[in-house]
Protein backbone atom coordinates (compact mmCIF):
# COMPACT_ATOMS: atom_id res chain seq x y z
CA UNK A 1 0.00 0.00 0.00
CA UNK A 2 3.06 2.41 0.78
CA UNK A 3 4.74 1.81 -2.29
CA UNK A 4 1.58 2.46 -4.50
CA UNK A 5 1.08 5.86 -2.40
CA UNK A 6 4.27 7.11 -3.00
CA UNK A 7 4.29 5.95 -6.55
CA UNK A 8 0.40 7.82 -6.98
CA UNK A 9 2.16 11.03 -5.31
CA UNK A 10 4.95 10.89 -7.51
CA UNK A 11 3.26 10.36 -10.61
CA UNK A 12 0.72 13.68 -9.77
CA UNK A 13 3.27 15.72 -8.61
CA UNK A 14 5.10 15.01 -12.18
CA UNK A 15 1.76 15.54 -13.89
CA UNK A 16 1.53 18.82 -11.61
CA UNK A 17 5.03 19.99 -12.82
CA UNK A 18 4.03 19.13 -16.45
CA UNK A 19 0.82 21.45 -15.76
CA UNK A 20 3.71 24.18 -14.83
CA UNK A 21 3.26 24.08 -10.96
CA UNK A 22 6.59 25.61 -9.57
CA UNK A 23 5.90 26.08 -5.96
CA UNK A 24 4.51 24.26 -2.84
CA UNK A 25 2.00 26.17 -1.02
CA UNK A 26 0.80 23.97 1.59
CA UNK A 27 1.32 20.75 3.71
CA UNK A 28 -1.86 18.99 2.80
CA UNK A 29 -3.95 18.81 -0.17
CA UNK A 30 -6.82 21.32 -0.77
CA UNK A 31 -10.25 19.62 -2.31
CA UNK A 32 -11.27 22.62 -4.24
CA UNK A 33 -14.59 20.50 -4.82
CA UNK A 34 -15.60 19.72 -1.29
CA UNK A 35 -18.79 21.39 -0.23
CA UNK A 36 -17.63 23.74 2.46
CA UNK A 37 -19.53 23.05 6.04
CA UNK A 38 -22.65 25.14 6.58
CA UNK A 39 -21.60 28.66 8.15
CA UNK A 40 -22.84 28.69 11.55
CA UNK A 41 -25.74 30.53 12.25
CA UNK A 42 -26.01 33.67 14.10
CA UNK A 43 -26.71 33.27 17.65
CA UNK A 44 -30.66 34.58 17.46
CA UNK A 45 -31.12 37.18 20.06
CA UNK A 46 -33.40 35.82 22.87
CA UNK A 47 -36.41 38.35 22.54
CA UNK A 48 -37.39 38.96 25.90
CA UNK A 49 -41.44 40.31 26.39
CA UNK A 50 -41.88 42.61 28.75
CA UNK A 51 -45.26 43.70 28.64
CA UNK A 52 -48.42 43.05 26.55
CA UNK A 53 -48.38 44.04 23.12
CA UNK A 54 -50.12 47.44 22.57
CA UNK A 55 -53.47 47.51 21.47
CA UNK A 56 -55.75 50.38 20.99
CA UNK A 57 -57.60 50.94 23.81
CA UNK A 58 -61.07 49.83 23.71
CA UNK A 59 -63.64 52.85 23.32
CA UNK A 60 -65.57 53.36 26.65
CA UNK A 61 -69.41 54.42 25.02
CA UNK A 62 -70.45 55.95 28.32
CA UNK A 63 -67.39 58.11 28.61
CA UNK A 64 -67.79 58.99 24.80
CA UNK A 65 -71.46 60.07 25.22
CA UNK A 66 -70.60 62.22 28.19
CA UNK A 67 -68.03 64.01 25.86
CA UNK A 68 -70.28 64.28 23.48
CA UNK A 69 -73.11 65.52 25.44
CA UNK A 70 -70.70 67.90 27.27
CA UNK A 71 -69.58 69.41 23.99
CA UNK A 72 -73.07 70.78 22.76
CA UNK A 73 -74.02 73.87 24.31
CA UNK A 74 -77.60 74.06 22.93
CA UNK A 75 -80.27 71.94 21.71
CA UNK A 76 -79.73 72.01 18.38
CA UNK A 77 -75.54 70.95 19.02
CA UNK A 78 -76.73 67.91 21.16
CA UNK A 79 -78.94 66.70 18.44
CA UNK A 80 -76.72 67.29 16.60
CA UNK A 81 -73.91 65.14 18.47
CA UNK A 82 -76.50 62.67 18.96
CA UNK A 83 -76.61 62.07 15.31
CA UNK A 84 -73.19 61.78 15.24
CA UNK A 85 -72.94 59.47 17.62
CA UNK A 86 -72.01 55.65 16.66
CA UNK A 87 -71.57 53.80 19.47
CA UNK A 88 -75.41 52.71 20.02
CA UNK A 89 -76.67 49.64 18.35
CA UNK A 90 -80.19 50.70 18.05
CA UNK A 91 -79.13 54.08 15.64
CA UNK A 92 -78.56 51.12 13.38
CA UNK A 93 -81.97 49.48 13.12
CA UNK A 94 -83.53 53.37 13.35
CA UNK A 95 -85.09 54.91 10.42
CA UNK A 96 -84.80 58.53 12.32
CA UNK A 97 -83.50 59.90 15.08
CA UNK A 98 -86.38 60.94 17.53
CA UNK A 99 -84.40 63.73 19.39
CA UNK A 100 -87.57 65.85 20.77
CA UNK A 101 -90.85 67.91 20.18
CA UNK A 102 -92.71 70.65 21.61
CA UNK A 103 -91.26 73.99 22.88
CA UNK A 104 -88.06 74.16 23.67
CA UNK A 105 -87.67 76.12 26.99
CA UNK A 106 -91.13 75.36 27.93
CA UNK A 107 -91.92 75.20 31.62
CA UNK A 108 -93.02 71.71 31.36
CA UNK A 109 -90.64 68.53 30.07
CA UNK A 110 -92.14 65.55 29.12
CA UNK A 111 -90.02 62.27 29.76
CA UNK A 112 -91.31 59.24 28.01
CA UNK A 113 -89.29 56.05 27.30
CA UNK A 114 -88.54 55.38 23.67
CA UNK A 115 -89.97 55.58 20.11
CA UNK A 116 -92.25 53.19 18.19
CA UNK A 117 -92.49 52.11 15.02
CA UNK A 118 -94.68 55.96 14.03
CA UNK A 119 -92.37 57.78 16.05
CA UNK A 120 -89.20 56.10 14.25
CA UNK A 121 -90.92 56.53 11.25
CA UNK A 122 -91.84 60.33 11.80
CA UNK A 123 -88.53 61.42 13.69
CA UNK A 124 -90.66 62.90 16.52
CA UNK A 125 -92.17 61.55 19.91
CA UNK A 126 -95.29 60.56 20.92
CA UNK A 127 -96.89 60.69 17.78
CA UNK A 128 -98.72 57.14 17.49
CA UNK A 129 -101.64 56.09 19.75
CA UNK A 130 -99.81 56.83 23.06
CA UNK A 131 -99.05 60.30 21.62
CA UNK A 132 -102.54 60.80 20.90
CA UNK A 133 -103.39 60.51 24.19
CA UNK A 134 -100.84 62.57 25.42
CA UNK A 135 -102.03 65.49 23.24
CA UNK A 136 -105.84 64.86 24.33
CA UNK A 137 -104.23 64.73 28.36
CA UNK A 138 -102.68 67.74 27.84
CA UNK A 139 -105.72 69.67 26.41
CA UNK A 140 -107.53 68.95 29.42
CA UNK A 141 -105.31 71.37 31.54
CA UNK A 142 -104.75 73.45 29.02
CA UNK A 143 -101.15 72.31 27.98
CA UNK A 144 -100.14 71.72 24.26
CA UNK A 145 -96.99 70.78 22.36
CA UNK A 146 -97.36 73.60 19.95
CA UNK A 147 -97.62 75.82 23.03
CA UNK A 148 -96.38 75.15 26.53
CA UNK A 149 -94.51 71.79 26.29
CA UNK A 150 -91.82 70.15 25.25
CA UNK A 151 -91.13 65.90 24.73
CA UNK A 152 -88.15 63.83 24.57
CA UNK A 153 -87.64 60.11 25.54
CA UNK A 154 -84.72 58.27 27.36
CA UNK A 155 -83.82 56.27 23.97
CA UNK A 156 -83.73 58.27 20.99
CA UNK A 157 -84.35 55.70 18.67
CA UNK A 158 -86.44 52.57 17.87
CA UNK A 159 -85.27 49.59 20.25
CA UNK A 160 -86.34 46.71 17.60
CA UNK A 161 -89.80 45.32 17.45
CA UNK A 162 -90.54 47.68 20.65
CA UNK A 163 -88.60 45.36 23.43
CA UNK A 164 -87.88 47.08 26.48
CA UNK A 165 -84.73 49.29 26.67
CA UNK A 166 -81.82 47.20 27.62
CA UNK A 167 -80.35 48.81 31.01
CA UNK A 168 -76.69 49.05 28.96
CA UNK A 169 -78.21 51.21 26.23
CA UNK A 170 -80.42 53.82 28.90
CA UNK A 171 -76.47 54.16 31.01
CA UNK A 172 -75.19 55.00 27.52
CA UNK A 173 -78.24 57.29 26.49
CA UNK A 174 -78.46 58.83 29.68
CA UNK A 175 -75.47 61.71 29.45
CA UNK A 176 -77.28 62.98 26.55
CA UNK A 177 -80.88 62.96 28.53
CA UNK A 178 -79.04 64.74 31.51
CA UNK A 179 -77.44 67.22 28.93
CA UNK A 180 -80.93 67.62 27.24
CA UNK A 181 -82.81 68.69 30.42
CA UNK A 182 -80.29 70.82 31.77
CA UNK A 183 -80.31 72.81 28.22
CA UNK A 184 -83.98 72.80 28.22
CA UNK A 185 -84.21 73.66 31.34
CA UNK A 186 -87.91 73.28 32.02
CA UNK A 187 -89.51 74.24 35.71
CA UNK A 188 -90.92 70.58 35.98
CA UNK A 189 -90.44 67.19 34.35
CA UNK A 190 -93.05 64.77 34.21
CA UNK A 191 -92.00 60.76 34.16
CA UNK A 192 -93.64 58.66 32.38
CA UNK A 193 -93.46 55.34 32.89
CA UNK A 194 -91.28 52.78 34.65
CA UNK A 195 -88.01 52.99 32.01
CA UNK A 196 -88.01 56.17 32.56
CA UNK A 197 -88.72 56.42 36.35
CA UNK A 198 -85.19 53.77 36.25
CA UNK A 199 -83.21 56.68 34.08
CA UNK A 200 -84.45 59.82 36.03
CA UNK A 201 -84.86 58.34 39.49
CA UNK A 202 -83.00 54.91 39.69
CA UNK A 203 -85.42 53.08 40.69
CA UNK A 204 -88.79 51.52 39.07
CA UNK A 205 -92.46 50.89 40.23
CA UNK A 206 -94.52 53.14 38.81
CA UNK A 207 -97.38 52.48 40.24
CA UNK A 208 -96.01 53.40 43.93
CA UNK A 209 -94.28 55.98 42.46
CA UNK A 210 -96.82 57.71 40.15
CA UNK A 211 -98.77 60.99 41.44
CA UNK A 212 -95.54 61.67 44.35
CA UNK A 213 -93.41 64.96 43.71
CA UNK A 214 -90.12 63.69 43.80
CA UNK A 215 -86.86 65.50 42.58
CA UNK A 216 -85.18 64.57 39.55
CA UNK A 217 -81.75 66.22 38.13
CA UNK A 218 -82.66 69.48 40.38
CA UNK A 219 -86.04 69.85 39.05
CA UNK A 220 -89.46 69.01 40.68
CA UNK A 221 -90.58 66.13 39.12
CA UNK A 222 -93.74 63.81 38.72
CA UNK A 223 -93.84 60.36 38.07
CA UNK A 224 -97.16 58.82 35.72
CA UNK A 225 -98.81 56.42 34.25
CA UNK A 226 -97.29 56.32 30.57
CA UNK A 227 -100.70 56.83 28.15
CA UNK A 228 -99.18 53.59 26.85
CA UNK A 229 -100.06 51.51 29.88
CA UNK A 230 -103.78 53.46 30.07
CA UNK A 231 -104.88 52.49 26.68
CA UNK A 232 -104.28 49.04 27.98
CA UNK A 233 -105.79 50.14 31.10
CA UNK A 234 -108.60 52.48 30.75
CA UNK A 235 -109.19 52.51 34.95
CA UNK A 236 -105.73 53.61 35.54
CA UNK A 237 -106.85 56.85 33.84
CA UNK A 238 -108.86 58.02 36.97
CA UNK A 239 -104.93 58.74 38.80
CA UNK A 240 -103.85 59.88 35.59
CA UNK A 241 -106.46 62.52 35.92
CA UNK A 242 -105.21 63.38 39.18
CA UNK A 243 -101.65 63.78 38.82
CA UNK A 244 -102.48 66.05 35.40
CA UNK A 245 -104.56 67.90 38.54
CA UNK A 246 -101.59 68.04 40.22
CA UNK A 247 -99.22 69.02 37.43
CA UNK A 248 -101.84 71.78 37.02
CA UNK A 249 -101.79 73.07 39.97
CA UNK A 250 -98.14 73.06 40.52
CA UNK A 251 -97.43 75.30 37.11
CA UNK A 252 -100.04 77.37 38.71
CA UNK A 253 -98.61 78.10 42.47
CA UNK A 254 -95.15 77.19 41.21
N1 LIG B 1 -93.78 55.77 23.92
C1 LIG B 1 -92.80 56.53 24.41
O1 LIG B 1 -92.38 56.37 25.55
N2 LIG B 1 -92.28 57.47 23.64
C2 LIG B 1 -92.70 57.71 22.41
O2 LIG B 1 -92.17 58.60 21.76
C3 LIG B 1 -93.74 56.91 21.92
C4 LIG B 1 -94.28 55.94 22.68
Amino acid sequence: MESVNYHNAAAMLAWQIELGADECIGDVPVNRYDVPPPAPKPAIARIVQTAEPEMPSEIDPVAAARAAAASASDLDGLRAALGAFEHCELKRGARNLVFADGVPGARVMIVGEAPGRDEDREGRPFVGPAGQLLDKMLAAIDLSRETSVYITNVLPWRPPQNRDPKPEEVAMMQPFLDRHIALANPDVLVIMGNHSCQALLGKRGITRLRGDWVEAQGKPALPMFHPAYLLRTPLAKREAWADLLSLKARLRDG
